[in-house]
């Protein structure tokens, strides 16, 4: 992980939006084209629920997350071109972070203040030369306010429940269409409905409605935000 915090006139895009807006495979893509770092910042809360269910504790205990929080080891280890490998406590967690139980956990450790604030720094320091991109939901909002370009991802939950579907598939999870459409009804209304930074675009947004449209065309999309970026 990078560790400066200093770096504020680095450029940082920020990519907000709920789940399965392909906010995850369009960020990624897009720091591939501008050559840019990556900060997957949904990975590092999915990365504390875990750690703290590793260690058993109560997803309630403000002060036994905020202690997990600072003391659990995330490690994003970029391949080719492949999607990184989060490592946690040195245990590759890659594709336990990605089920709804991950999901679910790291949803009720972001509505805890302390938890938000113990992660705040930890996100800033991606921002590192020559550009971050940085995906999540209060990117825009919070970490990064004097972010250009902000881009905010939606997608019908209708839409984001298939995708989500034709990704699990084939995967052994046992799942219904139904039953991810209820669990990212659910999740949205918890991530947009929370005291603290709430999932909402920042006023200075540019939002883009996914439904319909493929990643490629997205990508294109955002990157045409980039070069028209006014400094
Ligand atoms: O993007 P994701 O599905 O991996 O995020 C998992 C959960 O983490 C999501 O329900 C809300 C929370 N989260 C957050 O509150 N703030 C972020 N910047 C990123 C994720």
């Amino acid at each position: 992980m990078p560790t400066n915090t200093s770096n504020a006139t680095v450029p940082v895009l920020t990519i907000d939006g709920p789940s399965g807006s392909g906010k995850g495979t369009v960020s990624r893509l897009v720091a591939q084209a501008l050559g840019w770092h990556y900060l997957d910042s949904g990975a590092l809360y999915r990365a504390i629920g875990l750690a703290a269910g590793w260690a058993g504790i109560d997803l309630s205990d403000a002060s036994a997350l905020v202690r997990c929080t600072f003391g659990t080891r995330v490690e994003f280890v970029e391949k080719d071109n492949a999607e990184p490998r989060v490592v946690v406590n040195g245990m590759d967690a890659t594709d336990v972070l990605r089920t709804e139980t991950a999901g679910a956990a790291a949803s009720a450790i972001a509505a805890i203040p302390d938890v938000r604030a113990a992660l705040t720094d930890r996100q800033r320091a991606f921002r590192q030369a020559p550009g971050l991109v940085a995906d999540g939901r209060d990117m825009g909002t919070v970490i990064f306010p004097d972010a250009s370009p902000k881009v905010f991802l939606t997608a019908s939950a209708a839409e984001r429940a298939e995708r989500r579907y034709n990704q699990l598939k084939g995967k052994g999870v046992s799942f219904t269409l139904d039953g991810l459409l209820r669990e990212i009804l659910a999740r949205d209304a918890r991530d947009a409905n929370r005291a603290v930074a709430p999932l909402r675009a920042a006023e200075d947004a540019v939002c883009i409605d996914t439904t319909g449209l493929g990643i490629e065309e997205v990508v294109q999309r955002v990157l045409a935000l980039v070069s028209a970026r006014v400094d």
